[in-house]
């Protein structure tokens, strides 16, 4: 036999950096992110126009601040594309970026910077990895989810053939930017929605920050920025150490970030994205919490801390959807494991803070978690 074997390793960091009015002509953050060059590189803004609406000076600072800036080209024709699912689910907005770049010759120099919800970044993130095989992408995150999860990650995708994140790659962004102002707009669903991804890093992670969710709920409900910064620097922290630590690219079938996603995809899908990616991983991990309980992994008090902090949020725990439509859920298992490609492994509780992955999920029990959470409502 003949044969060469190629190997190497390309060693990726990129800041996440913890910022406030991140365009203001103080804050010199994102300037200081750029790497100087002699050539001009170029700058294309994409705007999630939900941050815009609430922002509408925006613009006008953006371009105030790079505007006959040295070895700069700001691109005049910025992207203003809608926010939400509907964008991953049409190559529309996609296909308006890969045309910018080949418009405005945007290079491997250059720079695509986003701005907006885990939606729009993910489209971007998409076309600035596929566009020349990748073009320098920065992270300005709007909203909690996308600050402390989706957009600190190296993951990016659109929806295809009806598939969540069918199409998409993993590519680490050149830098993210967090900038708690956005924060400020939210809409209540929307500031909620993302506390799910804390939630979850703390029930497989980290009992300290479950407890310390326990205890700041109250401030979380009554939008307390100052509360939703700890909880996003903490939740951002442990989802940047679980990336680093030996699986960033997901080659295993382990996915333990994915706990109470199973279902929680399928109920987003199965509701026409009415239900919001936060709030179906909250009903995802009330199902998954019930389930280990059920089936003598983790302790009753255990369970009822978690629906309790939950609830307390504001969660559902509970959906029509999964007593009505409860095969078309379980197919989220099995599509689960098609993502996966080969063993189906699934991230169940053995206590606040300590996760156990199994390869099984018995459907009899997934029913009967399914049922004990609607007949103790909401
Ligand atoms: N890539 C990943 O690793 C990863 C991980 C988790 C989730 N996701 C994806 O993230 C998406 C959900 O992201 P999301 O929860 O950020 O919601 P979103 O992107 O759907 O945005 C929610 C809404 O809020 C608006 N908005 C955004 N910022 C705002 C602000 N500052 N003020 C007011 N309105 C604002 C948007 O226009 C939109 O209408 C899903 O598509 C999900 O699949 C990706
Ligand atoms: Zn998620």
């Amino acid at each position: 036999m003949d044969q060469i074997l190629q190997s190497f390793s390309v060693n990726f960091n990129y800041k996440v950096v913890f910022t406030e009015q991140i365009f203001s002509n103080e804050n010199a953050v994102l300037s200081g992110l750029l790497i100087s060059s002699s050539s001009r590189s170029k700058l294309l803004f994409v705007i999630d126009k939900g941050v815009l609406d609430h922002h509408p000076s925006l613009e006008r600072q953006i371009r105030q601040k790079w505007n006959g800036i040295k070895n700069i080209e700001l691109i005049q024709d910025f992207i203003i594309t809608d926010g939400g699912e509907a964008v991953k689910n049409s190559t529309v907005l996609f296909d308006q970026i890969i045309q910018s770049i080949d418009t405005h010759t945007i290079d491997r120099h250059s720079y695509i910077v986003a701005i907006g919800g885990g939606a729009v970044l993910d489209v971007v993130g998409y076309a600035a990895a596929v566009a020349h095989r990748g073009i320098r992408h920065i992270r300005i995150p709007s909203t909690v989810l996308a600050q402390n999860d989706s957009g600190v990650g190296v993951k990016n995708g659109i929806n295809y053939k009806g598939k969540k994140n069918f199409l998409g790659t993993f590519a680490p962004p050149f830098a993210v930017i967090n900038d708690s102002h956005f924060l400020t707009t939210l809409s209540d669903r929307h500031w909620r929605s993302g506390i799910a991804e804390a939630i979850k890093v703390s029930l497989i992670k980290d009992a300290e920050f479950f407890n310390w969710l326990e205890l700041n709920a109250t401030a979380l409900n009554n939008r307390d920025l100052d509360a939703m910064k700890q909880l996003i620097r903490r939740c951002a922290e442990l989802h940047l150490q679980h990336i680093a630590g030996g699986d960033p690219f997901e080659k295993g079938s382990s996915r333990p970030l994915d706990f109470g996603h199973w279902s929680a995809h399928k109920l987003e899908q199965l509701s026409g994205f009415d239900i919001l990616h936060g709030e179906a991983v909250a009903i995802g991990m009330a199902l998954d919490t019930m389930y280990s309980t059920l089936s003598g992994k983790l302790p009753e008090q255990d369970c009822k801390r978690i629906l309790s902090l939950l609830r307390t949020l504001g969660f559902s725990v509970t959906h029509p959807l999964l007593s009505n439509a409860s095969a078309k859920v379980l197919e989220g298992l099995n599509e689960f494991r098609e993502h996966l490609g080969g063993e189906l492994t699934i991230m169940l509780l053995n206590t606040i803070g300590k996760g156990e992955e199994v390869h099984e999920m018995k459907e009899e029990l997934i029913l009967q978690s399914a049922s004990k959470l609607a007949a103790h409502g909401k």
